[in-house]
């Protein structure tokens, strides 16, 4: 399967095909399933087509966050109920999303057979989109590593809590360890100020060079905004009903910077 996952990967690295991202975290409850539903708006929002596909299968709440009720989840794909096209959901101009589905449809033990159909589904969906956004659950697990062993690029996100940036990097080092040649980049949310924002990246960063040498590029850093908690009560992206507020501009900043292959440099 990981020859599968890995063959996937080289075929991808033709640009005519969608860039894949995971966001991922150590801790849950960071903000990785705003941060992937805000993210994809964005880059949707320059004109590139887009796809969330909500990993945390049983436990997904992309189509809460969006406000939308869905028949079919991937479990349903991955047990063979269902088909792609009856999977994917257009939300907005250029955004899709493929829901993870939150009836706890317990999808407890992976199988190959499941794994074999995502891959399937991965192959042919990167031939419809610039981008496929993959929301994560907290924490990874031997088919999470399959899963990332076929994605380009990994946004770790955490909080500047001590105990998420530990978590993170402790996610960090078991990416570096069990997948090769992997972009991973940082995200910190929930900063208070720049400086608590700017302290959580250096520390992570450095702390991954120091022991791993691992090159993390820093995407920057969203504050606690109030208006994120608000937008999710609505079940509407934040950067659609609050355009102008602190974590819409953070995020905006965030996909730039991750579309012009950069990091941000005076965060460090
Ligand atoms: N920048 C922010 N400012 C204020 N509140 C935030 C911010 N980001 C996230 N939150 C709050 O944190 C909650 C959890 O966020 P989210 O569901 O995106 O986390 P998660 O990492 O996907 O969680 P899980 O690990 O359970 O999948 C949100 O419902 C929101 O209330
Ligand atoms: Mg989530």
């Amino acid at each position: 399967m990981r020859d599968q996952a890995e063959k996937l990967r080289l075929k991808m690295e033709n640009p005519k095909l969608a860039r894949s991202i995971a966001v991922v975290s150590g801790k849950g409850g960071v903000g990785k399933s705003n941060f992937s539903t805000n993210f994809s708006y964005n880059l949707s929002k320059r004109g590139a087509r887009v796809l969330i596909m909500d990993m945390d299968i049983g436990m997904g709440n992309v189509h809460i966050l969006l406000g939308e009720s869905t028949q079919h989840a991937l479990s349903d794909y991955l047990l063979g109920n269902c088909g792609l096209e009856q999977l994917v959901k257009s939300y907005l101009p250029n955004l899709d999303y493929i829901s993870g589905g939150s009836a706890m449809t317990s999808i407890l033990d992976w199988n190959d057979l499941m794994l074999s159909r995502l891959l399937n589904a991965f192959e042919t969906l990167q031939n419809a989109y610039d981008y496929i956004v993959f929301d994560m659950g907290a924490g990874a697990t031997e088919w999470t590593l399959q899963l990332i062993e076929a994605i380009d690029d990994i946004i770790v996100v955490t909080t500047t809590e001590p105990t998420a940036i530990m978590d993170g990097y402790s996610m960090v080092k078991y990416i570096h360890m069990n997948c090769k040649d992997k972009n991973m980049y940082i995200v910190v949310n929930r900063s208070l100020t720049l400086e608590d924002g700017k302290f959580a990246l250096k520390r992570i960063k450095n702390t991954a060079f120091h022991f791993l040498q691992e090159n993390l590029k820093i995407l920057g850093s969203i504050p606690e905004d109030m208006n994120v908690r608000k937008a999710v009560q609505q079940q509407k992206i934040f950067s659609v009903l609050y355009e102008k507020t602190a974590a819409t501009k953070a995020l905006q900043d965030i996909v730039e910077t991750y579309v012009l292959g950069q990091e941000k440099r005076q965060m460090i």
